[in-house]
Parts: C-alpha cells; sequence; structure tokens
C-alpha cells in the first residue's frame, strides 16, 4: 500500500497515520461493513472517476440490505471524495468508502453502534498485474462455492462477505493460480473472487445472471453495454462449469482488475486474448480513460480548482486547510492504467 496524506473520516481530513478505529469495534468483529472499490482515472480532460453515482447507489443499497443507516448522503459521500483527491493531489487512484458498525456495542442486534464513514484513496495499480490484461491470466475453478442468496446477500457489497472470496483467491493462490473462480451454490459458474466473468461461445459474449449469486458489478454493466454497442451478442445465461472449459474466450471485469483476459482454466488451455476480448478491451479501456466520447457520460470530473467551502456550507465538513489549485501542483501521481 502506498500511503498518502489524507484519509476523509466521519466528515473530517485525518492524516494516513491517524485513522484508527478502536480494537471493540463491531465491523472489526462481525464485519458488519459495506463498502466500495471505485477508480479514478486521469484522462485528457482531467482526473474524473468513473461511474461514481453508480457506486455511491450501489453503497446506499447495501447499507440498506444490512441495516446500516448511512449518516451522509451520496452527494455529501462524492463531494467529500473530490476534496480529497484535491487534497492527497491525486489525478489517479483507487477509492474505497468504507461504512461500517464502530465501538458501542457487541451485541447481534447492533442499533445502537454508530455507522463510521471512511474514505480512503490511494494509488493502486492493476490488482492482478499490469501485464494480465495484455497476457491473460491462469485461473481455477474454487472448491469454495459463492456466498448463497438463501444464508447471505451476494449482492450487497458487505465486509464479511470477502471471507468467502479470500477463501477461494487463498486456495487459487497457494496452487499457483492468478485467480479464483467461484461456483453458485447450484454448481453454475458465478464470478471471480473479485471480478465478474463473461465467457464467449460460438461468438456470442455470456455472462452469468443476477440469480447465479453474482455482484452486480459495474463494469459488468459497462461492459455489456459496450459490447451490444459494438454489436455483439451478450446473454446473461446460467453457465455450465464444462462450458469454461469449451469457451473459445473467457474474461473477468472489475473496478481493481479491470478487463483481464483468462488464458487457462484448471488444467484447460483457453489461449491468448481472443478477437472478441481484444475489440471490447480497447473501448472499455478508452470508456475508463476519457478516450470514448459516447461514454463520457459515465465520467463524474474533479474540478481540480475548486474550492472546499462549498462543501463545507453543505455540511460535509470538509476544514479548512488549503487545497491544491493547479494542474501542476496536484499532477504527481501516473494513471493507473
Ligand atoms: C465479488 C466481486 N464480484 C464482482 C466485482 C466487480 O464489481 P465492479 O465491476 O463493480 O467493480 C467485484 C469488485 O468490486 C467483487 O468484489
Amino acid at each position: 500500500m502506498d500511503p498518502v496524506e489524507l484519509i476523509w473520516r466521519n466528515g473530517e481530513f485525518v492524516a494516513w497515520e491517524d485513522a484508527q478505529t478502536h480494537v471493540l469495534s463491531h465491523g472489526l468483529h462481525y464485519g458488519t461493513g459495506v463498502f466500495e472499490g471505485i477508480r479514478c482515472y486521469d484522462t485528457p480532460r482531467g482526473p474524473a472517476v468513473f461511474r461514481h453515482q453508480d457506486h455511491l447507489d450501489r453503497l446506499e443499497k447495501s447499507a440498506e440490505l444490512y441495516y446500516l443507516e448511512l449518516p451522509y448522503s451520496a452527494e455529501e459521500i462524492r463531494r467529500a471524495t473530490h476534496e480529497l483527491l484535491r487534497r492527497n493531489e491525486l489525478r489517479s487512484a483507487y477509492i474505497r468508502p468504507l461504512a461500517y458498525r464502530g465501538y458501542g456495542s457487541l451485541g447481534l442486534y447492533a442499533k445502537d453502534a454508530p455507522v463510521d464513514v471512511i474514505i480512503a484513496a490511494f494509488p493502486w495499480g492493476a490488482y492482478l498485474g499490469e501485464e494480465s490484461k495484455n497476457g491473460g491470466i491462469r485461473a481455477k475453478v474454487s472448491s469454495w462455492r459463492r456466498i448463497s442468496p438463501a444464508g447471505s446477500i451476494p449482492h450487497a457489497k458487505a465486509s464479511g462477505s470477502y471471507l468467502n472470496s479470500i477463501l477461494a483467491k487463498t486456495e487459487s493462490a497457494n496452487a499457483g493460480y492468478d485467480e479464483a473462480i467461484l461456483l453458485d451454490e447450484r454448481g453454475f459458474v458465478c464470478e471471480g473472487s473479485g471480478e465478474n466473468i463473461f465467457v464467449v461461445r460460438e461468438g456470442e459474449i455470456l455472462t452469468p445472471p443476477h440469480t447465479a449469486s453474482i455482484l452486480d458489478g459495474i463494469n459488468r454493466k459497462s461492459v455489456i453495454q459496450i459490447a451490444r454497442d459494438l454489436g455483439y451478442t451478450v446473454v446473461e445465461r446460467d453457465i455450465a462449469r464444462a462450458e469454461l472449459y469449451l469457451a473459445e474466450e473467457v474474461f473477468l471485469t472489475g473496478t481493481a482488475a479491470e478487463m483481464v483476459p483468462v488464458r487457462e482454466i484448471d488444467d484447460h488451455e483457453i489461449g491468448g486474448p481472443g478477437e472478441i476480448t481484444r475489440h471490447v478491451q480497447a473501448k472499455f479501456m478508452d470508456a475508463l480513460h476519457g478516450r470514448a466520447d459516447e461514454y463520457l457520460e459515465w465520467l463524474d470530473f474533479v474540478d481540480v480548482a475548486a474550492d472546499a467551502s462549498a462543501d463545507a456550507r453543505d455540511g460535509a465538513k470538509l476544514g479548512a486547510e488549503e487545497i491544491a489549485s493547479t494542474d501542476e501542483e496536484i499532477g504527481r501521481i501516473t494513471p493507473a492504467a
């Protein structure tokens, strides 16, 4: 991890090293938190957060599903995120908002434990390695099934759910693979440990539906739209495990990993990045980096010269420190991808 200067916590900016929490915080014990993984890219028109509103909507829905009342509106979190990027002089970053039950009660019915909110933003390159986006990765079908909708909520991006992802990821890494592919409780293909999955068969792009326990990935949504705009047929349907091995192409999508081809699954060779993967990937990377005019509406541009006072007036308590105000002051971080 590459520390930066400030983290936003409960309405204030605190030094990175001072962003501590009490050891009896509820979320630390039970995973009672919801979060997002978001990226800001340094586009030709300035820094822009990709599909920011969609991420904030999902954060609110995740919170609702786990009965967490967010003390800040999506707009307050959005403004605080912009201000955090400005103050940390980040033109591109991985952004991690987290809302969790804090200190106050260790009972499971913890309505009295406060909901603490933090936002961190820091440089983070491609999750599965820069090379993975060109060369592809090796994946292993996990012996761990994705959390079942009968016992938990796969649709929520909740902290506790990631114990499941961590088991799968650890198993695959220990076996020498780059990533895990989880099946759902019925045995159909679900997703990667931190990415959605797409399979190309007979020229059609297939991806598991919401009923297959997937997280409703924002990049999944984007790639479906881009692929359709490029003229491909995208079908959301159950995918049998063997279809992974029979696939012409397989790729993963996610904020951290972006779009990564899969070249091998278990002991089956899929092959290098295929034509469809490369075509969609090129447009997707253009969309992320603000090079595709037709997808500019997905970008939430950060006004690098904005004054924090408007945000402070609106209740986000953004503090009074000086903010960087020119591109030169702010432009020390190179794009993540
Ligand atoms: C389990 C899981 N599935 C899918 C995704 C992809 O979601 P998104 O494209 O919104 O980043 C992620 C990453 O957030 C994830 O953690």
